[in-house]
């Protein structure tokens, strides 16, 4: 036996995963991140060392406070009923996380205070007046994401205030020409207020991260080279922004009223959070583990977030006399059939949807983890390859293994195993072993795909002794039976080995096969603990299905019902597909009528006096004359879109619009259809 896995002292390990932005379920994007970071987490603890692996909810900033208002809750209640829905996808896809908390715990309040205030004891923080826009009807700084305007290149409407999406022109969001906040549809005001930075043009900081990012020994290639273009470039490192004005959701600048943290100051400060909550609930020293020098810390991240982690979270952390990070683990996108991830071409997969018909999480573990390397490699989902390597690698050359030999055992020899010819030197079995150091490389370095392969390829081997001795041909003859009991336990043991070496990967399919087995759970060690003789096997029952290609089709149909064919009416075409998030984008309410009146020189207006349960009556003009006399209306009850920007009309200023059905063509049906919601609707409310 060789001495391969020989075990190493126990490390001491922090892994993080990118904490998600507590405004939306996950996509696939979020799994793929996970579900590596899982296998290697996994990993090490078969290796023997300890493995604190936490997530958190990325609770703060500007668009989750608005989400929240338009949804009329709390922002503590919104990021509360995203945090509700995490479970769901984390237990689904087996992800092992020790904690999961959010950034608007407790504990991230105190130590992004706590860390703040030792750089401004060391210097590090500067104040410095700016200019920004301003919405003043919703009398907040807005971020450059809620102004749009003309582009001041080609002129086109609606373009935001970083680029053109028509004439691809990049400008600042002052450029544009008749700016507007997408939040009211005022017209934005220049304000100056006092914003604090984080120095990090300051030597030190450069000095710092130059030694650090640099070092050779630690950040992928790729990741470096970014790096060193973004320490070394013209313009070198400029200080940071790291406030914000009220009204915004996030912590308190210590002795700064009025002024929060920006979202990406206390974001990766809820890494330390998360873990320091997770400590508290399990009787742990956090400073004592963060202090010890033999304590590694590894952060899993999407190549689109790298700058945060490569030159403020390590600064941060340095001059705030923390842990710096060992290392940041960065990587691709995941793209499906070759194209990137698209909300309104909806190509991207649903993982709730994935689970809800009935797939195998371990399928897409399989799958993303032989796609998977240590470059920041994009990896692309593809239907058919899933379906091949699922079918023809995982089923066809392991799981089979299993279920060839195993019926013979439980059912010639009372589920005995004939081991004992596994103390010499067995050259079949001695090369599945000796590839474990191998494997152990592949995996510590993240190499999954490679590793997969080599596990495959071993799996090749031993179908290869499968073929050589054909234990179905063996079992025909009770004259063969030792020969047969041998060979089909040498079998489960080769399988006990591979599972072994698929374990991080699959962890559901090796409890199953440690439950055949009847062994303890597999630690990386037990690779050289061959199955002991006489040692009895429960019964085989079957450990996974293949992929059905229709679950497939099924994954990326839109998940309605099949339409009989009915006959098409003249009716308008429907709209280009719009996702959720765009559609609770328009905040529609039930309004009371309370008046209505003729409006003087218009033909075709009603004016509306409107009650929307807020303590104050909305003055609406709606183009509805043809269709209804005042006097029908008054007291209704009725649809408005209750966010659209005011909009100043001859008559007046409306602030809203009704809702009404009409036909394609006036001539088919002129009329017009106020909406009218069933009885119990009171005013106010809300219609999703
Ligand atoms: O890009 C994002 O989704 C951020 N919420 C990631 C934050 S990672 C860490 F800093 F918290
Ligand atoms: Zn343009």
């Amino acid at each position: 036996m060789s001495m391969t896995a020989a075990r190493s002292a126990p490390r001491q390990l922090f892994v993080t995963t990118a904490l998600p932005y507590a405004n939306g379920p996950f996509h696939i994007g979020h799994i793929m991140e996970y579900i590596q970071a899982d296998i290697w987490v996994r990993f090490m603890r078969m290796r023997g060392h300890e493995a604190h692996f936490v997530c958190a909810d990325d609770a703060h900033g500007a668009p989750i406070m608005i989400a929240a208002e338009k949804a009329g809750v709390t922002p503590q209640e919104f990021v509360a009923n995203i945090a509700s829905g995490r479970k769901a996808y984390l237990d689904g896809f087996h992800i092992s996380f020790d904690n999961w908390h959010s950034t608007d715990g407790p504990e991230n309040h105190l130590l992004s205070q706590e860390i703040y205030r030792r750089l401004r004891d060391k210097g590090l923080i500067a104040t410095r007046t700016i200019d920004q826009f301003y919405d003043p009807v919703k009398n907040m700084f807005l971020p450059d994401r809620y102004i749009k305007g003309e582009c001041p290149k080609c002129g086109a409407q609606d373009q935001y205030g970083d680029a053109c999406e028509v004439c691809s022109a990049v400008y600042a969001p002052t450029e544009l020409k008749k700016p507007y906040s997408t939040l009211t549809g005022a017209t934005p005001i220049m304000k100056s207020s006092e914003h604090y930075f984080f120095r990090l043009s300051d030597q030190q900081c450069v000095e710092f991260l130059r030694s650090w990012a640099l070092d050779p020994a630690r950040l992928q290639p790729e990741v470096a080279n970014k790096a060193r273009e973004w320490l070394e470039g013209e313009s070198g490192l400029g200080d940071w922004d790291i406030s914000r004005d009220a009204p915004y959701f996030g912590i308190e600048i210590p002795d700064a009223p009025g002024k929060y943290f920006y979202v990406w100051l206390d974001a990766p400060i809820g890494y330390l959070a998360s873990l320091k909550n997770y400590f508290a609930r399990t009787g742990r020293d956090f400073d004592a583990f963060l202090e010890d020098p033999s304590t590694e810390q590894y952060h899993f991240i999407g190549k689109d977030i790298t700058y945060f982690h490569t030159l403020f979270w390590p600064a941060m952390l340095k001059f705030a006399d923390f842990k710096v990070p060992n290392n940041i683990f960065v990587h691709g996108f995941i793209t499906v059939s070759g194209e990137k991830m698209s909300k309104s071409r909806g190509t991207g997969i649903s993982p709730l949807r994935y689970l809800d018909i009935g797939m195998n999480p371990e399928w897409l573990r399989y799958y993303i983890a032989a796609k998977l390397n240590a470059r920041v490699e994009d990896v692309d989902f593809n239907p058919e390859d899933f379906v091949a390597r699922v079918n023809s690698d995982l089923i066809g050359k392991y799981i089979n293994i299993a279920s060839r030999a195993a019926g013979f055992i439980t059912k010639k020899f009372d589920g005995k195993l004939a081991m004992a010819w596994a103390t010499q030197d067995d050259s079949f079995l001695s090369e599945l072993r000796g590839a474990a150091d191998e494997l152990a490389a592949l995996y510590e370095a993240r190499d999954y795909g490679k590793a997969l392969r080599l596990v495959m390829e071993l799996a090749d081997r031993v179908n290869a002794y499968v073929d050589a001795n054909k234990p179905w041909e063996l079992a025909k003859d009770p004259a063969n039976n030792a020969r047969t009991q041998e060979v089909c336990s040498r079998l489960l043991e080769a399988f006990r080995i591979l599972t072994l070496y698929l374990k991080p990967v699959l962890p559901e399919l090796a409890i199953q096969v440690e439950a055949l087995l009847n062994i303890a759970p597999l630690q990386w060690s037990d690779v050289n603990h061959a199955l002991p003789d006489q040692h009895v096997m429960q019964p085989y029952s079957h450990l996974m299905t293949r992929v059905d290609p229709k679950m497939l089709d099924e994954l990326f149909e839109p998940p309605t019902t099949a339409v009989e064919e009915i006959p098409v009416s003249d009716i308008e075409a429907i709209d280009a597909e719009i996702k959720i998030d765009d559609f609770v984008k328009i905040d529609l309410r039930v309004a009371q009528i309370v008046d209505c009146a003729l409006v003087e020189g218009s033909d075709k207006l009603l004016r509306l006096t409107l009650d929307v349960g807020e303590g104050r009556l909305r003055n609406v003009f709606s183009g509805i004359k043809s269709a209804y006399q005042p006097e029908q209306l008054k007291g209704k009850l009725t649809v408005l879109v209750a966010n659209l920007a005011p909009r100043k009309m001859k008559f007046g200023v409306s602030e809203g619009m009704v809702l009404a059905a009409s036909a394609k063509d006036e001539k088919t049906d002129p009329g017009l259809y106020i909406l009218e919601p069933w009885p119990g609707a009171k005013p106010g409310m809300r219609i999703r």
